[in-house]
């Protein structure tokens, strides 16, 4: 039975909610097609990162990107993409939602691929000429992978 409703708004089309509907999941679902490699995102990077993030993605005035692996657990832990975050489809995922800071949503599929790519290499976690797509950047194993897991009773040691 049609339930009687106060008819207010309309209903979203899918094309529009298409844009909002980008959300990644740690193993990849939902990367979209496309590619790059670090050599083809070092331009966009100097261009559109490098004034808040620093030359090499050192930092300053933005969060450092950077570095810092092994540093967590001494008391000057220097968190950054390559020393602390779990998964490499996470990198695309924010890219892709919210930078550059001042114009998110602006690069292409493939710009975010290929700037992603810088990132990781920058990290020394690819090479200049690896290629990342939706496949490659969900077997990629970031450093501290292993310090995330969810502690339930039952896999406590
Ligand atoms: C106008 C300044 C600005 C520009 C340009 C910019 N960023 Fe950022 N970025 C920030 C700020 C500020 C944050 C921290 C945001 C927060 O914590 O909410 C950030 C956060 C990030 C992070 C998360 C860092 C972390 O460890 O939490 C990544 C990755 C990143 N930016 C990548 C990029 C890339 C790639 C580009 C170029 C396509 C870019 N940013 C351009 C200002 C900028």
């Amino acid at each position: 039975m049609a339930v009687e409703t106060p008819h207010l708004g309309v209903p979203i089309k899918p094309e529009d909610f298409a844009a909002w509907d980008r959300s990644i999941s740690p193993d990849g679902a939902g990367l979209p097609p496309g590619k790059g490699t670090a050599a083809q995102g070092k331009e966009n990077f100097a261009l559109k990162c490098s004034g808040c993030h620093g030359a090499d993605g050192a930092g300053k005035p933005a969060d450092r990107l950077v570095g810092g692996v092994g540093t967590l657990a001494s008391d000057a832990p220097i968190k950054t993409v390559g020393s602390y975050w779990p998964y490499a489809t996470t990198l695309f995922d924010y890219v892709r939602r919210a930078m550059p800071l001042n114009e998110p949503q602006s690069l292409t599929d493939d710009e975010v691929y290929a700037v992603s790519a810088y990132v990781l290499f920058l990290n020394g976690l690819v090479t200049e000429k690896d290629q990342i797509n939706a496949k490659t950047l969900a077997k990629l194993k970031m450093p501290n992978r292993d310090n995330f897991f969810i502690v339930y009773p039952g896999n406590l040691k």
